[in-house]
């Protein structure tokens, strides 16, 4: 099944309530044969405005970090665990969560990434759990590599904190930053496969 296939799905979802106040979902976008996808939270105003993944401040913010790491968002897949704006940007409910993330589970099998950034806590403990792991704390975690086995071979996640989180709290940006620069020098600075090639 393509990842057209899946976004038609998720365009035409009703598995929970978000369904009925959403203008548009939020598949996700990006190369289908991205090395590396980034997994944010869920969409908010103007990504259910416009249907896409991270095109409002927040966006912009994760923008510029892939282009100073010498990607484009073309480059990566860009997605959320939840496809549905929850009502005045409040988290996902776990029910929430639970339901929508078999989309989540078709996407990175379909793109069948190496390395998965997490965006945020809920991103990150939803895709470690995913992984059979449990954690609480996403400070103790961000900018750590972590080894996955998930969908039957080793991948590699990286949490890092929300990009809003960086607009909203200010001294919070220099550890999205080194993250990132963690990020490049992970794929390789001339050649992703070569990067990569270290850990595979
Ligand atoms: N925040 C998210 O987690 N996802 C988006 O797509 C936009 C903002």
């Amino acid at each position: 099944m393509s990842l057209e296939d899946i976004a038609r799905e998720i365009r035409s979802c009703r598995r929970c309530p978000l369904h009925a106040s959403r203008t548009n979902a939020v598949p996700g976008e990006g190369n289908p044969n991205a090395k590396v996808v980034f997994v944010g939270e869920a969409p908010g105003r103007n990504e259910d405005l416009q249907g896409r993944p991270f095109v409002g401040a927040a966006g912009k913010l994760l923008t510029e970090l892939l282009a100073s790491i010498g990607l484009r968002r073309e480059d990566v897949f860009i997605t959320n665990v939840v496809k549905c704006r929850p009502p005045n940007n409040r988290d996902p409910k776990p029910e929430e969560i639970e339901a929508c993330l078999p989309f989540l589970e078709r996407q990175l099998r379909a793109i069948d990434p190496d390395v998965i950034v997490a965006l945020g806590r809920h991103s990150a403990l939803t895709l470690l759990r995913l992984a059979g792991r449990e954690e609480r704390s996403i400070m103790r975690i961000r900018g750590r590599v972590i080894e996955v086995e998930l969908f039957g071979r080793k991948r590699l996640l990286m949490p890092t904190l929300h990009p809003a989180a960086a607009l909203y709290n200010p001294r919070l940006r220099p550890l999205l930053e080194e993250d990132f620069r963690k990020l490049k020098g992970m794929l390789g600075e001339s050649n992703q496969d070569e990067g990569l090639e270290a850990w595979f």
